[in-house]
């Protein structure tokens, strides 16, 4: 089950692991309020169980208290979940947001994963977040790891290095994995199997993620970047012709001048190092360091989704799938932006069925290819 699914980031690196196993892949429901990641999640998983709504009119119930009639439905209905995965919204945590940070109601949805456990009783949760979800005045945390040791989960956090795992990004995020105390046939605790980033992966720089895309024939706006607007494109030549990486202070907006801590804006990204974090503003030179190492342009929305660490054959603009799915530029890119990096829950869930938390031999396993959209071959990107 993937609560605040989004486009299927978390359950994709799921799919993986249990790909490399045989292992069936059932998405029991899946649950985003928006109907454009929805639409892609459906695309890539097409057997899923997708629904448009708010995770809270799902699992409405006070922590603790019994289930409610909603609850119950679900629970008669899904029957018994082995993974309960969910990435709540983070802005209210973000560092990148100044207005509403640590104490946006939104922030509370993070306990609705912990409601969620309480219902589904599933043999393992991962709840994947922002680093300062840590700071949240909420404690939203703590409360939740609090109420899944009550409920008999062996409870672990890591702030995990996706860099390590594989992904040509800078990018961290904090990771909660619950382990259902009678789930662990070996004695294996959470914290042993969040231990995911020591496996050697050697970082990848951009030129790995992206390099054999610059010639690449767009057939959509998938492959085209943004038109800039005349002043951005008039700084983005700036950059090449004076062989710079970052926009000097007097070549920026009048609002960005003087003493500010904000370099990386208007910047150009080097081949030879991992990009930097990955947002739904890869298309703008002005919400970061977007700009192509190579060309005079801002990624281009296939450049963002391999950066995240997406393969080619997950589909975020495809008009022969069925059903057709039509979504805006703005659309792909806030999805791709939102979404997690599949080699993270792949990692994770490769622990999880290598300790035998989630079960590897199922007499109603299907071939995955049945379950989700990939091909047999070429999962790395
Ligand atoms: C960070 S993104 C999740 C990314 C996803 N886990 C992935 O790996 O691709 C958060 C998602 O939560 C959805 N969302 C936010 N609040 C919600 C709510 N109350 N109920 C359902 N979905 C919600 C947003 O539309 C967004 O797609």
């Amino acid at each position: 089950m993937d609560l605040f699914a989004g486009c299927g980031g978390l359950t994709l690196g799921v799919a993986q692991a249990a790909h490399k196993r045989d292992v069936a892949l059932d998405v029991r429901l899946a649950v985003d309020f928006e109907a454009a990641p929805a639409k892609v999640f459906k695309a890539n998983f097409p057997k899923a169980n997708v629904q448009e709504g708010a995770v809270e009119s799902y699992f409405d119930g006070d922590l603790g208290a019994p289930l409610t009639a909603r609850e119950t439905e679900i629970v008669s209905t899904v029957g018994e979940v082995g993974l309960l995965i969910g990435g709540p919204p983070c802005q209210g945590h973000s560092n990148l947001n100044n207005h509403t940070r640590r104490t946006d109601p939104k922030n509370r949805l993070y306990l609705r994963m912990a409601r969620a456990a309480e219902v589904l009783l599933p043999r393992a949760v991962v709840i994947e977040n922002v680093l300062a979800v840590v700071n949240d005045k909420q404690q939203v945390v703590s409360r939740a790891i609090a109420h899944l040791k009550k409920l008999g989960y062996d409870v672990a956090t890591s702030r995990i290095d996706l860099l390590k795992l594989g992904v040509a990004q800078t990018r961290k995020r904090h990771i909660l994995l619950a382990i259902r105390e009678n789930a662990r046939d070996f004695g294996v605790s959470a914290a042993d199997l969040l231990q995911i980033e020591d496996h050697g992966i050697a970082p990848h720089d951009l030129r790995w993620a992206i390099g054999d895309l610059l010639h690449v024939q767009p057939k959509s706006f998938f492959d085209e970047a943004a038109v800039p607007s005349a002043d951005n494109q008039r700084r983005m030549n700036y950059l090449f012709e004076n062989d710079e990486y970052n926009l000097p202070n007097e070549e920026r907006p009048e609002c960005h001048q003087g003493n500010h801590n904000y370099t990386s804006m208007y910047g150009r990204l080097w081949w030879d190092r991992p990009s930097q974090t990955i947002t739904s503003g890869f298309a703008t030179m002005g919400r970061g360091r977007f700009v192509h190492p190579a060309v005079p342009r801002c990624l281009t929305a296939h450049e963002a989704a391999r950066i995240q660490g997406f393969p080619d054959f997950f589909k975020f603009v495809d008009e022969r799938a069925k059903p057709r799915y039509e979504l805006t530029r703005t659309e792909v890119q806030v999805i791709i932006g939102n979404a997690v990096p599949p080699p993270l829950t792949e990692a994770l869930t490769s622990n999880l069925f290598d300790a035998e938390v989630l079960q590897t031999k199922d007499e109603t396993s299907r071939l995955l290819e049945d379950d989700f959209a990939a091909p047999a071959i070429g999962l790395a990107c």
